[in-house]
């Protein structure tokens, strides 16, 4: 039984069977043909921070593989009320096929993992959103930037920028991260990114410097400079990510038909001016939709190694 907690935990080869689960699947949807890869199964979905996409993906995406998705609130479950997590695993994962769990610590999701019976999906944590990440190369490959990309993120170094670190490093493309100061990526999760890349000849860069980021690049993306449990801090975030908007000037240094990425919710007037916004505006929200069809390539891949 695999989890899919982390793209560090797969090969190359495995991200790139999801995705290509993925594209099938997707072709099958848009042409109406629901395939029951997963008849009769459940899945538990728990949150313990807010979520649009990440539960209407999932809740629609069971429901079109044949199962059910539960929507499990913390607020509502006895978790919530200090009921530990590790018999939380160990009760939901005697009842449903697979887990998905959006939390803070990623400790907490590996904790769970370690109890669960059945695959534990990341959903998100403080530190990783690897779900996120295998929709945006989905996305690439659909608008041609898969091969011999430069991909540069500008913005806070987050949960985000690390499964784009750990993306990079597996799949082997050119990456340029560019952060505040005292807003870097986590150092160990750097060092273990860069110790990956060795083997797929990835090159990951990074500085405090939008535009040398953004320099020729083929995909510019970044995310909210205020992530959920950041509230408190949010007025000083906004001062120290002062000239960290992707704006049309910044735009204009990456390569003439660069893509936009964002993984949304997106802050019009902070991480994103309104005018680049709209105008990748067909990019970004495929890629929203993305999720749906992503998703349905990890949760078939991890259905299929079950008992190995
Ligand atoms: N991108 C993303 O995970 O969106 P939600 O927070 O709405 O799930
Ligand atoms: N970095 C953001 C991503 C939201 C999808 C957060 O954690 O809130």
């Amino acid at each position: 039984m695999r989890h899919f907690l982390t793209l560090a935990d797969f090969s190359k080869d495995e991200l790139l069977e999801m995705i290509d689960l993925a594209i099938k699947i997707k072709k099958q949807t848009k042409a109406k043909e629901f395939v029951p890869y997963l008849e009769k199964q459940t899945l538990g979905m728990i949150f313990e921070k807010s979520s649009t996409r990440t539960r209407v993906s999932f809740e629609v995406g069971i429901y079109q593989l044949g199962g059910v998705g539960l929507f499990l609130s913390s607020n509502d479950l006895q978790l919530g009320r200090g009921e530990p997590l590790k018999d939380t695993a160990r009760v939901v994962s005697s009842m449903v096929d697979m887990v998905m769990i959006r939390t803070f610590e990623h400790s907490k999701l590996e904790e769970f993992a370690a109890y669960s019976k059945v695959p534990v999906i990341n959903g998100l944590t403080d530190s990783y959103h690897p779900v996120q990440l295998m929709t945006d190369y989905l996305t690439m490959i659909e608008f041609n930037k898969a091969d011999n990309t430069v991909v540069a993120y500008v913005g806070d170094g987050n949960n985000m920028t690390h499964s784009w670190l750990y993306l990079a490093a597996k799949l082997g493309f050119e990456l340029r991260v560019a952060t505040p100061v005292g807003y870097e990526c986590d150092a160990e999760i750097v060092k273990r990114a860069l110790e990956m890349a060795k083997e797929s000849g990835a090159k990951i860069t990074f500085s405090n410097d939008p535009k040398e980021a953004v320099k020729g690049a083929d995909v510019v993306t970044t995310d909210t400079w205020v992530s959920m449990g950041q509230e408190a801090e949010k007025e000083k975030r906004i001062k120290d990510f002062a000239g960290f908007m992707v704006d049309s000037e910044l735009m204009s240094l990456a390569k003439d038909d660069a893509i936009f990425l964002h993984c949304l919710p997106a802050y019009r007037g902070y991480e994103v001016s309104e005018e680049v916004f709209e105008k990748h505006a067909d990019v970004i929200f495929t890629e929203a939709e993305n999720r749906l069809h992503a998703q349905k390539g990890i949760m078939v891949w991890l259905d299929s190694k079950r008992g190995e």
